[in-house]
């Protein structure tokens, strides 16, 4: 039965990317724009930067990515999720940072 085994793992890699970005949505898109890139009011007011960018896109690693979600920024301009998001979601949420800027 390989087409149905084949099914649920799309369904679940689907489920996972459809997590990410809803988290993302709720948690992050206030500072970082629905798709990553900052408001400028945002960029101008706390320094966000854009996670489409090159700069970013050029040196992310996911470690880097998690290692963010979960301590904030070190100058405190962004908030640690550690407690705030579960483990899976904060997982969840870096894929889908991961995936930001990969058709540029
Ligand atoms: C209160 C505003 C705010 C919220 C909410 C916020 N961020 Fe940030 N984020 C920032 C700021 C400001 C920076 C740049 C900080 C710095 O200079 O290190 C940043 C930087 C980042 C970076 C880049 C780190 C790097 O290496 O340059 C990532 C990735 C990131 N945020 C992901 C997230 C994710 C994912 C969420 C939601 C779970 C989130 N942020 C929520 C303000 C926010």
């Amino acid at each position: 039965m390989r087409a149905p085994s084949l099914l649920i793992v799309v369904v679940a890699i689907l489920g996972t990317a459809a997590a990410g970005a809803k988290v993302f949505e709720a948690a992050c898109a206030s500072c970082h724009g629905p798709a990553g890139t900052p408001p400028p009011q945002m960029r101008d007011t706390l320094g966000v930067r854009d996670l489409n960018g090159a700069e970013f896109v050029g040196r992310r690693t996911r470690e880097r990515v998690v290692d963010q979600i979960r301590r904030g920024a070190p100058n405190g301009r962004m908030p640690a999720f550690t407690g705030a998001l579960t483990e899976e979601q904060i997982q969840a949420v870096a894929d889908h940072v991961m995936s930001f800027g990969a058709k540029r």
